[in-house]
């Protein structure tokens, strides 16, 4: 791993590499606040790293989260890796990624045509209409929805707390102190 990235990458990949090809692997939860200042919290997958310290998510345009995201940017994920019996927790801003870009593009073209099909559903969070369509599968030609939306989260700071030793090991890292490492009380 390169010396230009942020210590804890290193750390939360090598946590990751011990999930071995668990799809669980990159489920994530996303907590985030509503417009009337309630707390909200749903899995997400994660979808690649965009930088040394930033990562995307995707999800649909049409979700109450992305209304929230857009009124109240800042989150705080959290990722438990269990087989290394370790958590952690990411904040920072989310913003979109515009959609003229090639990345959203790109994302689209790598998902499966099972989970690009999420995308040709009716509107999330609606009453169910049972003679709606629900696609099983999209394939790579279709267009990319308007409602497709790619989420980029810059992590500002990083939780570890791993329960693999006694005691449990806690170590913060911000970017405003340039990621140096700080040991916590777990
Ligand atoms: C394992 C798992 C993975 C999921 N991955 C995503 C995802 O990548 N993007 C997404 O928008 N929703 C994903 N969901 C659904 C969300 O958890 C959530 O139900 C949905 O996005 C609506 O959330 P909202 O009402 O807060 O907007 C996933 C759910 C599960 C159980």
């Amino acid at each position: 791993m390169s010396k230009d990235l942020p210590p804890w990458r290193a750390l939360l990949s090598g946590a990751r590499h011990r999930e071995g090809r668990a799809p669980s692997a990159r489920w994530l939860q996303l907590a985030s606040v509503a417009a009337d200042g309630t707390p909200r919290v749903r899995t997400l997958v994660f979808r690649g790293w965009s930088g040394p310290a930033a990562l995307d998510l995707l999800t649909d345009a049409r979700s109450a989260k992305a209304a929230e995201l857009a009124e109240q940017p800042a989150v705080e994920l959290c990722w438990l890796l269990a087989k290394a019996r370790c958590q952690f927790r990411l904040r920072g801003l989310v913003q979109t990624v515009e959609a003229e870009s090639g990345q959203r593009l790109h994302h689209w073209q790598r998902l499966t045509p099972q989970g690009r099909s999420l995308w040709g559903w009716p509107r999330p969070g609606e009453p169910f209409q049972a003679d709606a369509a629900f696609p099983e599968t999209l394939d790579e030609e279709t267009p990319v929805p308007e409602h497709f939306q790619l989420l980029r989260l810059s992590v500002e700071r990083v939780e570890l707390l791993d329960l693999g030793s006694h005691p449990h090991r806690r170590l913060r890292w911000c970017v405003a102190d340039h990621w140096d490492e700080v040991r916590l009380n777990p």
